[in-house]
């Protein structure tokens, strides 16, 4: 069905990258007082991807990109617009177009979105206007994070979550057809003290009248009981407003793609939803919770060992820090 202006969405190929290091739950029992059992049994997760001191954003975005771009079958510069959702960027500045030129995508334009775990959901519906305007035909959407950089590794309850990778997708002007058939976003910043990485300033003196803020931004902090609450509560909520957008039953979805936060928190999901346990895609076991890579790396393995066919239909969800949450439902494929 094609909407607004007549142009429609596609989404055309896919691509994922971890770091080679990993670390499993016994590894980090070395790191916090903790165990395989605890960890495996409250969140699914069994080992994550750590980027050592020598890896930047920038090159694992730009891998899983360059992947996208091949299974698109596409060159880095047929691309008009590059997004990249991150809440870890290498350069607060901007880190978007330190892919670019990793890629060598020079006709595009680049910029970064931030939106913690619901950012490539975010990027999803922002580069879509992009394209339903007419202004750009071919976008590549990233998400990517290195959040090791960013926990606090002292901190049982929240450092055993994350984990760092990159995952991207090819979108694409498309005049016959709309695969982006519904969205909705929202967030929430009465709720942002549940999950913060924030910037703490110190008072600088420059004179004896004027000082200025130069702190730091400190370690994740996390109430694990209030995100758990928030994310079974407005997930399920989001995905039927997006589905109803769409036209569609939750029947008529093959696939269900959440933000790989938690094992308990999909399950959850999906039980309110009636989603049945085998259309779930669930990769954390390998991963944690990489925040904006979540869903695209879980993407990309599903399209790639053949589960996700071309036509079918993915209802995605990203919730996380802001807070803020948002579902899309499209169909994968030209
Ligand atoms: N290993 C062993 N014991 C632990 C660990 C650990 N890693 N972490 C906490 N504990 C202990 C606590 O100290 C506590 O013990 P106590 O009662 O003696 O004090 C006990 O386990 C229970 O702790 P809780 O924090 O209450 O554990 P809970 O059952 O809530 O589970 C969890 C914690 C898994 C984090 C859960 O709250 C959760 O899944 N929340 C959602 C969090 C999430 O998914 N966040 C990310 C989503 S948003 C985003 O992606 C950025």
């Amino acid at each position: 069905m094609l909407q607004h202006s007549g142009i429609g969405v596609a989404i055309t190929g896919s691509g994922s990258a971890a770091p080679l290091t990993s670390l499993d739950n016994q590894g980090l029992s070395q790191v916090v007082d903790t165990s395989d059992e605890w960890i495996a049994s409250r969140t699914g997760i069994r080992q994550r991807h750590l980027a050592d001191p020598a890896v930047y954003l920038r090159q694992l975005a730009a891998e899983a990109g360059q992947r996208a771009l091949d299974m698109a079958g596409i060159s880095a510069l047929d691309v008009d617009l590059i997004v990249l959702a991150t809440s870890t960027p290498d350069d607060l500045f901007g880190t978007a177009s330190l892919v670019q030129a990793e890629l060598g995508a020079m006709k595009a334009v680049a910029f970064d979105l931030t939106a913690a775990c619901s950012g490539f959901v975010f990027g999803m519906v922002t580069a879509s206007q992009f394209i339903r305007t007419g202004a750009y035909k071919t976008v590549l959407l990233l998400g990517a994070d290195i959040l090791s950089r960013w926990v606090d590794w002292s901190d049982r309850r929240t450092c055993v979550l994350f984990g760092d990778g990159a995952g991207a997708v090819v979108m694409q002007a498309r005049s016959e057809s709309d695969r982006l058939l519904g969205f909705e976003l929202r967030s929430d910043g009465n709720q942002n003290s549940c999950l913060t990485l924030a910037y703490q300033p110190e008072a600088k003196a420059l004179t004896s009248e004027l000082s200025v803020g130069q702190g730091s931004f400190h370690p994740i902090t996390m109430n694990g009981q209030e995100v758990y609450r928030f994310a079974i509560k407005r997930v399920p909520e989001v995905i039927e407003k997006a589905l109803f957008k769409a036209n569609l039953s939750v029947e008529q979805v093959d696939w269900l793609l959440l933000h790989q936060a938690n094992q308990r928190i999909l399950d959850a999901v999906a039980q309110r939803l009636t989603v049945p346990p085998d259309k779930v895609l669930s990769n954390m076991a390998k991963y944690g919770n990489t925040s904006a890579a979540s869903i695209p790396i879980a993407l990309d393995e599903a399209v790639r060992d053949g589960r996700i066919k071309p036509g079918d239909v993915v209802a995605t969800a990203g919730f996380g820090a802001g807070l803020t949450w948002g579902a899309a439902i499209f169909q994968w494929g030209n």
